[in-house]
C-alpha cells in the first residue's frame, strides 16, 4: 500500500528524518531554538544533490547564465532602495488572552484560533533582522541580514555584464542563506526563519518579459520532474493583484501538494526594471545596458525563478515517503518504509553489505566497497555496512533512500560475482565484480 499525501504524517517524517541522521533540532541539548534545524550526515548529502542538480540544470546546462556569491550583510541603503526597509512587512495580530500572536493573512478566523480569544487589530510588523557592524552599537552602524539573495545580484549587475561580456538575454544564479523574522513557523522545515535559497534573476529586454517569464515557468516545471518530483503534486498559480510584493509586475508560485494542503514552494516573478532603477537612483551609479542594435543604453528587465532550498528537500521528502505491505522471508507481515528519491538526489547511491561479519567476507567486501566508492561510474556517497542482520540492513538503506544494494556473499569467494538489489522493486541481480562499476552506473543513471 502506498499512501496520498494527505496521509503522510509530519511528525513521522521528522522522527525518520531525526533517527537517520538528516535532520535534527537545532541547539537541541539546551532546549532547541523555534523553528530552527540542524542537517545532519545524510541530510547534507541530499541538500548538496539538490543544490548540484539545481545549478548543473540552470547554468552549467545553458549559455546564457552565470554565477555570483554575494556576501549577506550588504550596505544597509541596499534596502532602502529595495523597498524592504519601508514594504517587507507582515501583518500580525495578537490575542488580548493567550498572548499568541498570528499572520493575519494565515489565519481564517476573526478570533483566536487557539483560544477563541479577541484579535487586535494588525500592526504591520518588519522581517529583517539587524545587527551592528563594528564596536559601537549605535543606529548608524545596523546592518541587515539579508531576506533574499536577488540584491546582491542587482548591486552587481555592471560587475557581472563588464567582466563577462554577456549579452541581453542572460541570467545570474546565487545560492545562498537568507533570514526573515516570520511571525509564524511550522511545518518542520517549511517555514523557517533561517533558510538557503537559490535565485535567478534573468535581466531581458523590455517587452521580451512576458514571453521570457512563460519560458521559465516551463523550464521550472522541468526541474522538478528531473528531481523525481511527481507531476500530478505540482501546480502553477497566478497571484491575485493583492498578493503582489511591491516589485513585482506577475508572479507565478509553483505549489506542491503537502499533507496540509497546496504550498509555495517557488515564486516566478516579472520584478521589472524596479530594482535596477531604485538602485541607480540610491547610489548614483549606472546599472544600464548599451545595446548594440538600438545604440541605446536600456535598463533590463528582470524575471526572478526563486525558490528555498529546504522548501525543495521538504517537498522531496514527502514525494518520496512511502509505506508498504509486505512479507518478511519468514513470512512475517510488516510494513516497509522506504524513501522513493531518484537516484541524482539520494544522499547514499549504493549501500555495499557483507552478508555476515565473517572475517573470510571481510577483505572482500572490503575491496569491492572500495572500488564502487572511488569509481567514477557511480560518482556520490557509497556506504559500508555491516551491522546486525542483512533483513535490517536493507530496511535502514530502503529508510534513507538508498537505490541499490551490492551484497556480499560467501559465493562471491568463489564466483567473483555479487548480488545487486534495487530499492524500490526489491529485484534482485547477480553480477561479476568485473562489471559492477558499469552495472551500478546504468542502474542509477539509465544508461
Ligand atoms: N527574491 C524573491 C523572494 O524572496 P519569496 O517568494 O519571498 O520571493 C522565494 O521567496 C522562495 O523562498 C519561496 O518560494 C520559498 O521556497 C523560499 N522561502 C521564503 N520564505 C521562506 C521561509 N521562511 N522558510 C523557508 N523557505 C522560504
Amino acid at each position: 500500500m502506498s499512501q496520498s499525501n494527505s496521509q503522510i504524517d509530519i511528525d513521522k517524517l521528522t522522527s525518520l528524518c531525526k533517527r537517520r541522521g538528516f535532520i535534527f533540532q537545532s541547539s537541541e541539548i539546551y532546549g532547541g531554538l523555534a523553528s530552527t534545524w540542524d542537517y545532519g550526515p545524510l541530510g547534507v548529502e541530499l541538500k548538496r544533490n539538490v543544490k548540484d542538480s539545481w545549478w548543473k540544470a540552470m547554468v552549467w546546462e545553458r549559455d546564457d547564465m552565470v554565477g555570483l556569491d554575494a556576501a549577506i550583510l550588504m550596505h544597509p541603503d541596499t534596502w532602502r532602495a529595495s523597498g524592504h526597509l519601508e514594504n517587507f512587512t507582515d501583518p500580525l495580530v495578537e490575542c488580548s488572552d493567550c498572548n499568541k500572536r498570528f499572520r493575519e493573512d494565515h489565519i481564517d478566523s476573526i478570533v483566536c484560533p487557539e483560544c477563541g480569544g479577541k484579535l487586535s487589530d494588525p500592526r504591520l510588523f518588519h522581517l529583517m533582522f539587524k545587527t551592528h557592524m563594528g564596536p559601537v552599537e549605535e543606529d548608524a552602524s545596523i546592518v541587515y541580514f539579508r531576506p533574499e539573495t536577488a540584491q546582491g545580484i542587482f548591486v552587481n549587475f555592471s560587475n557581472v555584464v563588464t567582466s563577462t561580456r554577456k549579452k541581453l538575454p542572460f541570467g545570474i544564479a546565487q545560492v545562498g542563506k537568507s533570514f526573515r523574522n516570520e511571525i509564524t513557523t511550522g511545518n518542520f522545515i517549511f517555514r523557517t526563519r533561517e533558510f538557503e535559497m537559490m535565485e535567478i534573476e534573468y535581466f531581458v529586454m523590455p517587452g521580451e518579459d512576458e514571453a521570457i517569464h512563460q519560458q521559465w515557468m516551463e523550464d521550472c516545471m522541468d526541474w522538478y520532474s528531473v528531481i523525481g518530483i511527481k507531476t500530478e503534486n505540482l501546480r502553477l498559480r497566478k497571484h491575485e493583484d493583492k498578493e503582489l510584493s511591491h516589485y513585482a509586475k506577475a508572479t507565478y508560485d509553483i505549489e506542491y501538494n503537502f499533507p496540509w494542503g497546496w504550498g509555495e514552494i517557488q515564486g516566478i516573478a516579472n520584478r521589472t526594471d524596479f530594482d535596477l532603477k531604485a538602485h541607480m537612483a540610491m547610489s548614483g551609479e549606472k546599472l544600464t545596458y548599451f545595446d548594440e542594435i538600438s545604440g541605446q543604453h536600456v535598463v533590463p528587465y528582470v524575471i526572478e525563478p526563486s525558490l528555498g532550498v529546504d522548501r525543495a528537500v521538504m517537498t522531496l521528502l514527502v514525494d518520496a515517503y512511502t509505506e508498504e505491505e509486505t512479507t518478511t522471508p519468514s513470512g512475517k507481515n510488516e510494513t516497509r518504509v522506504l524513501l522513493k528519491l531518484d537516484p541524482s538526489i539520494a544522499p547514499v547511491k549504493v549501500a555495499v553489505l557483507p552478508l555476515s561479519r565473517n572475517e573470510k567476507l571481510a577483505p572482500l567486501a572490503k575491496s569491492v566497497y572500495d572500488e564502487v566508492r572511488r569509481s567514477s561510474l557511480v560518482g556520490g556517497n557509497v556506504q559500508f555496512d555491516d551491522a546486525q542482520s542483512i533483513g535490517r540492513r536493507y530496511r535502514r538503506q530502503d529508510e534513507i533512500g538508498t537505490p541499490l544494494c551490492v551484497t556480499v556473499d560467501f559465493d562471491s569467494l568463489d564466483d567473483d560475482c555479487v548480488t545487486i538489489r534495487e530499492r524500490d522493486s526489491m529485484k534482485q541481480k547477480r553480477v561479476s565484480i568485473t562489471t559492477l562499476t558499469q552495472e551500478i552506473s546504468t542502474l542509477l543513471n539509465g544508461d
